[in-house]
């Protein structure tokens, strides 16, 4: 049993804000964020109103399931990646599986951040496998703007950040040996979970959040940039030569490199250290900058889109984050 992918489709929400716009609120430049990220704009949802990552989850299922030609009700499960959940708990998983109409369909969250697609993917082909699911709709899925510290403080990472979110739709298919996933390297180094994190509200706090913790920023997000963008360039490449080994591939079998679009300078080291040219490594991350959960399927839905894959292509997608976390799962379409 191979899993396959039906359909894809992504959403972000019409508020552009360009590093001009950023630049109005903190010390910051367009040279800056474009030399260090590569990042041009982003997409985040409206200031005012409510909407959650699940709001922008439908809005992306919507046109992944009508390329797979199918209905909510086909679904067998829900897989929901994000690292900005609409609430505490429960999962944004629930949520849109209630906005899809669906009555009892089981969601679940993936709480991997940037390689949450990566691990979710492994996971819908562990379901898909073992005969616990047929049909399964993946999303990824990010609010960060209302998360983010937009004064001078939080600067380096409030540049980088995106709304946005992208659907898969997978299914269990016996007739294609030689296609779907064909390789899964999952990794994790929970001793470095506190360079990249949002620590409160916090469960290991008592209260969970409180006067201090707000003035100390403690709500936003705090990474350790540099240490994070040198552990990137030295494990995606190696992640790539794990996951190619594992299906018996070399670098040349693989049409088109998929990462985590997080940085454009650490695509383009990963790009050097594979000696690959800049064509076979996709990048959209000027356009949206790092939408995390959502970006990788975000950016399989604008390489299809754009036909820069197609029928028979093998792909990889690769990334690096929160967690640590990092990972690669090889995929060939169907001829
Ligand atoms: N505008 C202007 N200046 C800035 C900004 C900004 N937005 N941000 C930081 N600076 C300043 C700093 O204050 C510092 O000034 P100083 O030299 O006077 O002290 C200087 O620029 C350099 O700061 P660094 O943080 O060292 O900048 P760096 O080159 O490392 O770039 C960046 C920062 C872009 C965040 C980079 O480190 C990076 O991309 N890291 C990896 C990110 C990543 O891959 N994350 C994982 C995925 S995200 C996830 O999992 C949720």
């Amino acid at each position: 049993m191979q899993t396959v992918i039906k359909g894809t489709g992504r959403f972000v929400p019409p508020r552009k804000l360009t590093n001009h716009d950023l630049a109005r609120w903190m010390e910051t430049s367009d040279q800056w964020i474009r030399q260090r990220t590569g990042i041009e704009q982003r997409y985040w949802i409206a200031a005012e109103g409510r909407t959650g990552s699940s709001d922008l989850g439908l809005e992306a299922s919507r046109p992944a399931l009508e390329k797979a030609g199918w209905k909510a009700e086909d679904l067998d499960l829900i897989i929901f990646a994000t690292l900005s959940p609409d609430y505490f708990f429960p999962g944004s998983g629930c949520l849109l599986q209630a906005k899809l109409g669906l009555k009892s369909t089981p969601a679940l969250d993936i709480r991997q951040q940037c390689t949450g697609f990566l691990y979710g993917l492994a996971t819908a082909d562990a379901y898909i496998r073992s005969g616990l699911a047929r049909r399964i709709l993946l999303v990824g899925a990010e609010v960060h703007s209302t998360g983010l510290d937009v004064s001078t403080r939080g600067r380096d990472v409030a540049v980088i950040f995106g709304d946005g979110a992208a659907a898969v739709c997978l299914e269990g298919d016996d007739t294609s040996e030689q296609a779907g996933v064909m390789a899964v390297s999952l990794h994790a180094d929970g001793s470095m979970a506190e360079s990249l994190m949002t620590e409160a509200p916090a469960s290991c706090c008592n209260p969970r959040i409180d006067e201090e913790m707000l003035r100390q920023g403690r709500h936003y997000p705090y990474m350790d940039g540099r240490n994070i963008f040198k552990m990137a360039v030295r494990l995606l490449p190696e992640v790539a030569k794990e996951v190619l080994d594992k299906a018996g591939l070399g670098v040349r079998d693989v049409d088109l490199f998929i990462p985590h679009q997080a940085n454009l300078r650490i695509n383009q080291a990963f790009a050097k250290a594979m000696d690959l040219p800049p064509d076979r490594v996709f990048n959209n991350i000027q356009r949206y900058g790092n939408t995390t959960a959502a970006s990788i399927p975000l950016a399989l839905d604008e390489a299809l889109e754009r036909e820069m894959i197609g029928p028979g292509a093998t792909v990889m997608f690769l990334g690096l984050g929160s967690g640590l976390t990092w990972g690669a799962v090889l995929y060939r379409f169907q001829p």
